[in-house]
């Protein structure tokens, strides 16, 4: 079997999904779960884009051990300087430099010639190779780009120090087959592709970013750049998630496998839906809450006589089925365990917040579940020490002949809290007018959502919410045991993190 390299770039190109923006702690844990799941690189962002991005990709550097980190950079030496800063303490720095190399891309976006091309990138892989021991060179926009240029610059990048070469569909444009060919084209054009690793990278704007990744996966590329859930612009990059999945279930028909522990894959979507406020379809494969679920009589009676009749995959496989819940009576001790088991490495005054949380919870629900959990770490985990604001009481009045009311306490960070009451149409709009009042904000709220953690009529609520100002998006959640409550947390969630966020000078999402 081909080992498949698998490179996670949810932190990089998922991140640059409108309206996503990780703090530094929501990256440090995502990139945690990628190192149990089993990546082999991580892509933890752009440090030149940004002094946030900077930041976080070297606290990625400097944490995580088991997978390689790599960070992208524009063709300039500055760029690669940056990154060299943000990348020098990982356990086995790479950096990330790309270039357009289609004609659409060259004349109008860089306006530069074909050899202009080849020179800067040439001369940025040799600058990069300075530094960096793995350098890879990026092709951007490749599957428009003329194949016999291609092969021209794959060459010279890999003589320059490239040791691998993504050949990106930055536009989802292309198809398997087409894929297939450019591939194997470059295999047999390149006389020194035998120094370089090929990489797939894909889109999804026309739905084939896992196809395409595979087919180019059969064609010779040794590694594929993907992300969680698929997330990322437009429509997405192809989803990890599929990718690996496909290759083991199929293993007969690609021969290729991957390192990854698929046991981690529900859990790692889990994480980055609830921290990007980015739901699952429940039909999304692999990890959507009804991929396992058999609805039909027919279905449902040859499950019973043998699973292998509908199922192909098994829950267990991709760690789809939860483990013993937690109730009332579990103490501190399995609490601890449960905890860090999945993953919680925070402090020990977190884990007693988290822990409170979940006696309350306990109390009102029979079983506190994994998701229970996840949700509740992921309230306990937000940068409470930025947090402007915080909720401290909350007050509805309802009555379907009544104005609806909401009065609402927030303490402020740095001591002291403000009261105000306010009016809406409907309850959560006047918890929304009245924390406007309360913050002397004025966003704009582009989405609401609200999902139970597990369903049930004792399940926890959780919200998400993206506001708007000025042109920039963020989101924010909520997890409460009720509805309002939870919806009042997501707003000031999302408040408090835009106002984080001005403290830098605005994410700029420079690439693709
Ligand atoms: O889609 C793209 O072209 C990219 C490159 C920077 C690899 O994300
Ligand atoms: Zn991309």
């Amino acid at each position: 079997m081909r080992k498949i390299n698998v490179f996670d770039t949810t932190l990089r190109d998922g991140e640059q999904t409108p309206g996503v923006n990780l703090n530094g702690k929501e990256k440090i844990e995502i990139a945690r779960q990628l190192e149990r799941l089993g990546v082999d690189i991580i892509e933890a962002g752009f440090p030149a884009s940004s002094p946030g991005d900077f930041q976080s990709v070297k606290e990625i550097a400097e944490t995580i051990k088991g997978a390689s980190i790599t960070g992208l950079a524009r063709s300039k030496t500055n760029d690669i300087d940056t990154a060299w800063e943000a990348l020098k303490a990982s356990a086995e720095p790479r950096i990330h430099v790309f270039l357009a190399t289609s004609p659409i891309h060259m004349q109008y976006k860089l306006k530069m010639t074909p050899d202009e091309v080849i020179e800067q990138a040439v001369h940025s892989v040799k600058y990069a190779a300075t530094r960096f021991p793995h350098v890879q060179f990026s092709a951007e926009d490749a599957n428009r780009s003329d194949w016999a240029f291609l092969v021209k610059i794959i060459e010279a990048t890999i003589s320059a120090g490239a040791s691998v070469i993504n050949l990106p569909d930055t536009v989802g444009y292309t198809t398997p087959e087409e894929i297939s060919e450019l591939f194997e084209y470059v295999i047999t054009h390149v006389p020194n592709i035998d120094k370089a690793v090929l990489s797939t990278h894909n889109h999804d704007d026309l739905g084939m970013g896992v196809a395409n990744s595979l087919a180019a996966i059969q064609a010779g590329a040794g590694q594929v750049e993907c992300t969680i859930n698929g997330i990322g612009e437009r429509a997405g990059n192809a989803s990890l998630e599929e990718i690996a999945v496909a290759l083991q279930i199929r293993s007969d028909y690609y021969g290729a496998k991957t390192d990854l522990q698929l046991s981690e894959l529900k859990r790692t979507s889990s994480l980055v839906s609830r921290l990007t406020s980015m739901n699952v379809p429940g039909n999304k494969a692999v990890v959507g809450a009804h991929a396992f679920a058999h609805e039909a009589g027919i279905h449902q009676d040859g499950m019973l006589k043998h699973k292998s009749t509908y199922e192909i995959i098994t829950p267990e496989l991709v760690g789809a089925t939860s483990s013993a819940p937690l109730g009332k009576h579990s103490g501190r001790h399995a609490f601890k365990t449960k905890l860090n088991e999945l993953g919680f490495t925070g402090s020990e005054e977190k884990l007693k917040a988290i822990f409170v949380a979940f006696k309350d919870l306990a109390d009102k629900k029979k079983e506190v579940t994994e998701d229970d959990l996840f949700a509740l770490m992921a309230d306990a985990t937000d940068e409470l020490q930025n947090a402007q604001y915080e909720l401290e009481a909350l007050q509805v009045s309802y009555g379907t002949t009544h104005v609806p009311t909401a009065t609402i306490r927030l303490a402020l960070y740095g001591g002291g809290r403000i009261e105000e009451a306010g009016t809406g149409s409907g309850s959560v709009e006047a918890i929304y007018n009245t924390l406007g009042k309360l913050t002397g904000s004025h966003y704009e709220l582009k989405d609401y959502r609200i999902q139970s953690v597990n369903g049930g009529e004792d399940a926890l609520a959780e919200v998400h919410v993206r506001i708007e100002s000025e042109g920039i998006e963020q989101s924010g959640r909520g997890v409460a045991h009720d509805v309002l409550e939870a919806s009042a947390k997501a707003y000031i969630h999302a408040v408090n993190r835009m106002l984080n966020r001005q403290q830098f000078q605005g994410k700029s999402k420079v690439n693709s």
